[in-house]
């Protein structure tokens, strides 16, 4: 008798863009089962480091490339783009921006969560308002709001920043960390703007 492979369905489908080491997707592929978590992760080492990081669990999946490098035929429930270092903000911010606004359903969010110290370093809290603007250009509408340590959910706390807390390159910047979270939820509104768009 032919053996049929069984196909998994999911639910839905989570982008976690620039997994890095793939800690956030292993703790979301264990938490939302029925769902698919995809991770986006260009560089190499972390690209790797997250193979083996989410290596047997089946609903997760990594792929070396970067958001506006990747290509799908399906729609996405939900992204999420955490602790972003985003290299040029005018170019790539807004090809982000436009590349997830295109790969979601409409009504579904787009996270972007990072540390207001953080973004300090890589980023600058001007340049997350900057990225606000290009959300809500791209077509998004845009919250943003603070959520204390307590209240962020455990597969956040897991990001590869977190592991960094006690790393001596961390120690020093930790003394300036309030406990806050900066999460900024940006919807797809239900009509979609864009002229082009696939068909369901
Ligand atoms: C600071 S790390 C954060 C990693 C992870 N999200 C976490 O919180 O542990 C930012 C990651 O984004 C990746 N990255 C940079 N530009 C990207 C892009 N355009 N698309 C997808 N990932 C990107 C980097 O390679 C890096 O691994």
């Amino acid at each position: 008798m032919e053996r049929k492979e069984k196909i998994p369905t999911y639910k839905g489908t989570i982008l976690d863009i620039g997994s890095g080491y793939g800690l956030v997707m292993e703790a979301l592929a264990k938490a939302y089962k029925d769902y698919h978590i995809i991770g986006l992760e260009p560089a190499k080492r972390n690209y790797r480091l997250a193979v083996n990081v989410i290596n047997g669990l089946p609903n997760a999946t990594v792929v070396n490339a970067t958001v506006q490098g990747w290509e799908t035929k399906d729609y996405i429930d939900q992204a999420l783009l955490i602790f972003p270092d985003f290299r040029d903000i005018k170019t790539e911010g807004r090809a982000i921006a436009e590349k997830v606004y295109e790969l979601l359903k409409p009504g579904a969010e787009f996270f972007i969560i990072t540390h207001i110290p953080y973004a300090g370093v890589y980023a600058d809290i001007a340049i997350l308002d900057e990225f606000i603007s290009i959300l809500k250009m791209a077509g998004f509408s845009v919250k943003k709001q603070e959520v204390p340590f307590d209240k962020i959910p455990k597969e956040i706390k897991v990001s590869t920043i977190y592991q960094w807390y006690d790393s001596p390159q961390y120690r020093k910047l930790k003394e300036n960390f309030s406990d806050e979270l900066t999460i900024i939820r940006a919807t797809k509104g239900l009509l979609p703007l864009a002229t082009e768009r696939r068909v369901f």
